[in-house]
């Protein structure tokens, strides 16, 4: 499927309101945003950086959702409201990940080369949550709303809070996620636990 296509039917698949495409197309800023990515996009990668940041700041200034030209965006990502959003320059969002408005897939600045998260397939990043430094958020992962996170974030669990800690594990059972289970349950953080991964 193409662009356009992954991004209707993301839209179509998690905003009750949404109709038809016409209407999608002239009311979402996300879908806007995000075919508007994909050429500043193009032109970071063939050395026109100063046009693709122009580019991407005049979209800014349209949708109120901020992508750094050189962020990897799949096709099938779902952007709504999106007034507030910040996508810094090596953030990686994957197919079907969802993020709402005030979300920030930013730096600490501390870290240099890549150091801005990558949202694996499926993750929700609720609204104004921010995700800070190169961590991992794992498939179907969902962060909370406002929640600060800045460490990884298995698959399949939910994360809540300031710092954000693991209050749901989803999906069938797996060693992996009844261990995890277990460390919540007995509220000891899993990072805590895991010395800081
Ligand atoms: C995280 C979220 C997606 C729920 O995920 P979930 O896996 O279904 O989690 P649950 O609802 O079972 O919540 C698990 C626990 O976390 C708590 N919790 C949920 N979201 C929370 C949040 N944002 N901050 C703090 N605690 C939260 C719940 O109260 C619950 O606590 P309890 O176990 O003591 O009852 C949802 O709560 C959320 O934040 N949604 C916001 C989505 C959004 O941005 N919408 C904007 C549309 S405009």
């Amino acid at each position: 499927m193409g662009f356009w296509q992954e991004a209707f039917e993301a839209v179509k698949e998690n905003d009750p309101a949404a109709r038809y495409n016409l209407e999608i197309l002239l009311t979402s800023p996300g879908i806007k945003a995000l075919a508007a990515h994909k050429i500043s996009h193009f032109l970071w990668c063939h050395h026109f950086k100063l046009l693709g940041r122009m580019h991407s700041q005049f979209w800014r200034f349209l949708t109120q959702i901020e992508i750094h030209p050189g962020a990897v965006i799949e096709n099938g990502v779902f952007i709504d409201h999106g007034s507030g959003l910040v996508i810094g320059e090596t953030a990686i969002v994957e197919s079907g990940a969802k993020l709402y408005h005030g979300v920030t897939l930013g730096g600490t600045g501390k870290d240099t080369g890549k150091r801005h998260p990558s949202i694996r397939r499926g993750a929700l990043i609720s609204a104004h949550a921010q995700l800070l430094g190169p961590i991992e958020i794992g498939e179907n992962a969902r962060v909370g709303a406002s929640a600060v996170v800045t460490k990884d974030v298995p698959e399949a669990v939910t994360v809540v809070g300031v710092p954000a800690k693991i209050v749901r594990v989803h999906g069938p059972a797996s060693p992996e996620r009844d261990r995890v289970k277990l460390e919540s349950e007995r509220h000891v953080s899993f990072y805590d636990h895991m010395g800081g991964i």
